[in-house]
């Protein structure tokens, strides 16, 4: 399968991918990075890789839907069967949605239904949760209100920061997104209304 990974920062769940990638047994490889910024050590770590990169910035476009438009078409080029959202911090618009719906997919770093948003290990923390995590979810026009593909479990700690917990939860962020998208490209997936099923 051909994977695009879309990014906005530093790039570790991007990474992660890129590796697995390299073990051909993986099932997929990732035929492009995008980002909606430049400079990023996402986009760096593409260009390590050897992997093509492009940017849509929001401000080089007169409107919001020009830039999905364009996203789209930059993203359309490289011929991906899954989109990977990997940390990239805007929501896709309707002809995103139009072309990619039902084969992008977004990480979350909370367990949906609970705390989606921008700040998911913040709000699990000031709420008192024990338990967060992450979700891997079929990208949809809510905020990480799509269907979800997989979830994973993290405590916290008592003595936890913003930034130690968002910690903990990125490292099992990426083995689920590894081994979720891994099975999604080889098994196949279907949706069906809010469930989603690995596997043909
Ligand atoms: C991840 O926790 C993602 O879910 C969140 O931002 C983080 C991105 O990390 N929205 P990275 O850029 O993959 O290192």
């Amino acid at each position: 399968a051909r994977l695009v990974v879309l990014v906005s920062g530093s790039g570790t769940n991007l990474q992660a991918l890129l590796d697995a990638c390299a073990d051909s047994t993986y099932g997929a490889r990732v035929a492009a990075v995008g980002a909606d910024r430049g400079d990023i050590e996402g986009l760096a770590r593409a260009e390590r890789a050897g992997v093509p990169t492009f940017v849509a910035r929001v401000p080089d476009y007169t409107s919001r839907d020009h830039w999905d438009r364009a996203l789209t078409d930059k993203v359309a080029a490289f011929e991906p069967d899954l989109v990977v959202l990997a940390g990239f911090m805007k929501l896709v618009g309707s002809a995103f949605l139009e072309r990619f719906g039902g084969r992008t997919v977004n990480t979350h770093p909370a367990l949906s239904p609970s705390f989606p948003g921008m700040h998911g290990p913040r709000d699990a923390l000031e709420y008192g949760v024990k338990v967060t995590g992450a979700t891997l979810f079929v990208v949809d026009s809510g905020v990480d209100t799509g269907a979800i593909v997989a979830q994973t479990a993290v405590p916290v700690e008592d003595d936890d920061t913003v930034e130690s917990l968002h910690e903990r939860i990125k490292a099992a962020e990426r083995t689920m997104l590894v081994d979720t998208v891994g099975r999604m490209a080889r098994e196949g997936f279907k949706v069906e209304g809010r469930r989603v099923r690995l596997g043909g």
